[in-house]
């Protein structure tokens, strides 16, 4: 039976148990959120043993060499002395912009208080100081200097929640990340681009098209964004004027309720980006928001042509449980 050593406690790993499950267990945890490998907030430091490689898997190289792993899908075989890693990965970041993008989608600017570095589309994670972390993606370039979040504020959600009706502008939170490969790659500036979405899945999508803009992107950018209703829309107007201006972006919106238009599809999002782009063969495809209309588009566009390697995706996988509370 492995064991972990970690915060001056010393915990034998049951057979089944996860790194996370097992420090739960003996009250010491990382924070954590998503259980499922996606959020990267329960990122631990093996100082000592080696994690397994599947808890490593989307970790940054740079990371991965230094022994960094993902408590929550880690079942380790030997023993392991385990630390938070280095607090030069963590950044405090100021709110300097607090305001709704729509009645239930919050626009949030951070300003890192030393240089963070990262790219448009890339998630970072927030942590509260009196505990929860969360995932949220970029929306803006990096020059902007403050990292602009759009948060669905989720009922009794503990980290929208507080950004909605607690923290004010000037209230700090740590920063921990970048993570992810959503963004803009400079080196294909001709291929064509499908950027879809659901949700504030449309926030790293417009950092994605901010980026490629600003590097003249040749080929075109088809954007499709998705939402139960038109009001779920709330980048509309962005993407609109974005189009108007740039001959080669097409905006596209995507409704499961409501009236057809011009622009306008109501059906699922996979199903409208098959209509859109029937055979994304050497497209480079960004898809991101909810999880399951994540799988559905992914799944959607393979089996259309598109190879594994052109697509990227970030699954917004909400908070578990742990075992114990599910
Ligand atoms: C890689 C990544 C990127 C993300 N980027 C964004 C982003 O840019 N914008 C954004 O708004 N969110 C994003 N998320 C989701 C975000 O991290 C949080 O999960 C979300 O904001 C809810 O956190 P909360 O603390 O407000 O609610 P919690 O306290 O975590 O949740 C409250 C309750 O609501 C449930 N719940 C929360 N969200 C959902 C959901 N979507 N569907 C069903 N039940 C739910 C929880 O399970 C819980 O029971 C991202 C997630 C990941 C993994
Ligand atoms: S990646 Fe481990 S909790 Fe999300």
């Amino acid at each position: 039976m492995a064991e972990l050593r970690y915060r001056g406690t010393v915990v034998q790993r049951g057979e089944d148990e996860t790194v996370l499950d097992a420090l739960e267990r003996a009250g010491v945890a990382p924070p954590s959120s998503c259980r499922a490998g996606a959020c990267q907030s329960c990122l631990l430091r093996a100082r000592a043993g080696t994690p397994p490689a599947d808890a490593q898997r989307g970790v940054r190289e740079s990371l991965r060499l230094r022994g960094y792993f993902l408590a929550c899908r880690a079942r380790p075989d030997g023993d392991l002395e385990l630390d938070d890693g280095d607090e030069d990965r963590q950044v405090e970041a100021e709110i300097v912009e607090l305001g709704h993008l729509s009645d239930d989608v919050l626009g949030v600017r951070l300003m890192p208080r030393r240089a963070f570095e990262h790219r448009a589309g890339q998630y970072v994670t927030l942590r509260r100081h009196d505990g929860p972390s969360r995932s949220y993606s970029i929306a803006s370039l990096p020059e902007a200097g403050a990292l602009e979040l759009h948060v669905r504020v989720v009922p009794g959600g503990a980290m929208s929640g507080w950004l909605a009706h607690t923290a004010r502008v000037g209230d700090t939170v740590s920063l921990q990340g970048p993570a992810g490969d959503c963004f803009y790659l400079q080196d294909r500036p001709t291929q064509d681009l499908l950027l879809a979405g659901t949700g504030t899945g449309a926030a790293p999508l417009l950092g994605i098209l901010r980026d490629a803009l600003r590097h003249g992107h040749r080929g075109q950018v088809v954007v499709v964004h998705g939402a139960r209703t038109h009001a779920g829309l709330y980048l509309e107007q962005a993407f609109s004027s974005l189009a108007r201006a740039h001959a080669n972006v097409r905006y596209h919106r995507a409704v499961l309720a409501g009236e057809p238009s011009d622009g306008v599809t109501v059906g699922p999002l996979d199903a409208v980006l098959s209509d859109l782009v029937p055979v994304p063969k050497d497209w480079g495809i960004v898809l991101c928001g909810d999880p399951g209309v994540v799988h559905a588009a992914r799944r959607r566009v393979f089996l259309a042509g598109a190879a594994m390697a052109d697509i990227r995706a970030d699954a917004f996988v909400p908070t578990a449980a742990a075992p114990g509370l599910a």
